[in-house]
């Protein structure tokens, strides 16, 4: 069945090299997913060496626990590594016909990245952000092409996590929605259609949950109690350990995109500026009690 929004499946072009820029850790988990289900050719791009280096053995790292479990074999393994290259230059993607963008959520350094792709793509080549709050429309709107853009927004840890929401910017055209929902579903993804508005819809609700288990601290309730007292909402995951893994300087980007957008409905969680002007991304201590410095920070300190 069709999922709904999506255009007809004839339309969607066939991709077999793909083109993953940044190297980071949303990255490495992107180009080692595209790897394994679309079996195409996977090219990592960053500005230095040291980011690729450690994009790439990121990916070996996760082959090598597949392989470790079982749930590849060896030659499955080899085959995967080598399907995974960086590059420093974007004209290693000159050939790629779906290239999706994971960097620092910026929307000038997005849309520089963009223009560089598309200098070396060619003309009908897909552009796939995974930006979290950004608009897809803006960034398109410096390209030649702007129908080729389309939103691709997977949630951490990728290879886990079924949801991804696709989203069609107002140039989008059914090319690049197709495109992306025929890749979703090789990708073994459940795909949802979104409106390009800020955050779409899954952060916003995210951004909520972890604001106000932040301010319930703040207030004085333990942070472990406020923390815990969620879980019979049967989240995966508490809310503030979902803040140590999208690491707090994300959340806060995305909290300050809904406050621009909708400043009755989302204030900035004032504590959450406090983590990330400390510089804090971890939020437990390894005995998964919270850091005592975090601690300190949220009653006041
Ligand atoms: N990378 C790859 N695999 C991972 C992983 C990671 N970072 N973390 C966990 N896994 C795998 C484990 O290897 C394990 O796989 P296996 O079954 O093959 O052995 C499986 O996930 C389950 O892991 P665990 O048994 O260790 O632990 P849990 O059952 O507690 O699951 C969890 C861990 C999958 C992280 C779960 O707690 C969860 O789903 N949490 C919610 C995460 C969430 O809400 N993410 C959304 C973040 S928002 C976002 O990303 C959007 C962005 O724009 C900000």
């Amino acid at each position: 069945k069709r999922p709904a929004g999506a255009p007809d499946k004839s339309l969607a072009r066939k991709i077999t090299k793909v083109g993953v820029v940044g190297a980071g850790l949303m990255a490495g988990q992107l180009a080692l997913l595209f790897a394994r289900r679309l079996d195409v050719p996977v090219v990592l791009n960053d500005l230095d060496q040291e980011s690729l280096d450690k994009g790439v053995s990121y990916v070996h790292g996760e082959v090598d626990k597949l392989l470790g479990k079982g749930r590849i074999n060896q030659d499955k393994a080899n085959h995967l590594k080598a399907l995974v290259t960086g590059s420093l230059s974007k004209d290693a993607f000159a050939d790629a016909d779906f290239v999706i963008e994971a960097v620092f959520e910026k929307m000038e350094i997005k849309q520089k990245v963009f223009s560089e792709v598309e200098a070396v793509v060619s003309s009908d080549a897909i552009l796939a952000t995974n930006t979290s709050s950004l608009s897809v429309t803006e960034m398109a709107s410096k390209l030649k092409h702007p129908e080729r853009v389309v939103g691709f927004h997977f949630f951490n840890p990728v290879a886990v996590l079924p949801l991804l929401e696709i989203v069609r910017g107002e140039k989008t055209d059914d090319t690049a929605l197709a495109t992306a929902f025929t890749a979703a579903k090789k990708l073994k993804k459940t795909a949802v259609l979104c409106k390009d508005a800020p955050a779409f819809v899954v952060n916003r609700l995210l951004t909520l949950f972890m604001g106000e288990v932040l301010g319930a601290v703040s207030e004085g309730t333990e942070p472990e109690v406020a923390d815990r007292a969620v879980a019979p909402l049967g989240l995966p995951m508490s809310p503030l350990m979902l803040l140590q893994l999208v690491g707090p300087a994300v959340a806060l980007h995305v909290s300050e995109t809904l406050n621009a957008a909708f400043p009755e409905r989302f204030a900035v969680s004032p504590e959450l500026d406090k983590i990330v002007e400390a510089g804090k991304n971890e939020i437990f201590a390894s005995d998964l009690s919270i850091d005592p410095e975090v601690k300190e920070l949220l009653s006041g300190g």
